[in-house]
Formats: C-alpha cells, structure tokens, sequence
C-alpha cells in the first residue's frame, strides 16, 4: 500500500530534504486554511494565504507566531493594530485576542503547537481541518 501523503512527508522530513515555501505555496490557492509543511519536536510549521478578513480569536493555551513571506497583512488586537511586511514577524501571546486581515493576498508561516486550531476558541465557518499536511 503506497503511504499516505501525510506519512510521505514526513518521511521526507526525516531524509533532510529541503523545503522549498515557494513550491508548497504553489500546491494550494485557498485562503485560512493552514497547510503543515515540517514539524520540530511537537511544534508545527504551517503556510497559509490569507485574504481579507479573519475572526477575531485567541488561543488560550499557546502564543502563537505569524512570519509574512509575501505580501503584507495587519493584525487588530483589542487596544491596537500592528501591520506586517514581507520579511518580518510576531509573536502573539497566549490568550490574546486577535484579528488578522489582509487587503491584498497575503503568504504567511504560522509556527505553533501541532494541535491548534485556527480559529482558536472561537469556532465558526473559518475553522479549518487540523493537520493538513502539503
Ligand atoms: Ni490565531
């Protein structure tokens, strides 16, 4: 039986072969949906495209770090907003309130905890499926 893509990958992980963001960004077109692309023990990194607006969400048990590859984006919090360019990052803290949204598509690399959802405790339509390995 030919593996799974999920156990494909990361056997590639565990060869050392090198990941390409461009070509994984190549592999899917939706938006909010976050896609695992490498694992470090039991933190998970994640490419996303995202294009206009989020939920406002937190995560009550882990920061969270958003890194923007292309592109730029904003994130509201509940007493400021702070915007992002290609080639900087943050780290949201745990239990923050956050709202992130973008004018234009934006490409971006979540780094988290395997395991957390996108939409944190909030749920809703924007929730998306956990794990999704690319
Ligand atoms: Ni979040």
């Amino acid at each position: 039986m030919l593996p799974c893509s999920d156990q494909l990958q990361r056997a590639l992980l565990v060869m050392n072969n090198p990941i390409n963001f461009e070509e994984k960004f190549s592999k899917f077109a939706d938006h909010w949906s976050p896609k695992v692309i490498a694992e470090m023990n039991d933190y998970q990194f994640k490419l996303v495209k995202i294009k206009g607006e989020f939920i406002t969400h937190n995560h009550e048990d882990t920061d969270e770090v958003f890194i923007v590859i292309e592109g730029s984006m904003k994130i509201q919090f509940e007493d400021r907003a702070i915007e992002l360019e290609s080639g900087e990052m943050v780290v949201v803290k745990k239990g923050e309130k956050h709202r992130p949204y973008a004018e234009n598509e934006c490409k971006i690399m979540l780094i988290e905890p395997a395991g957390v959802v996108n939409t944190g405790g909030a749920g809703g339509d924007l929730t998306a499926p956990d794990n999704d390995w690319i």
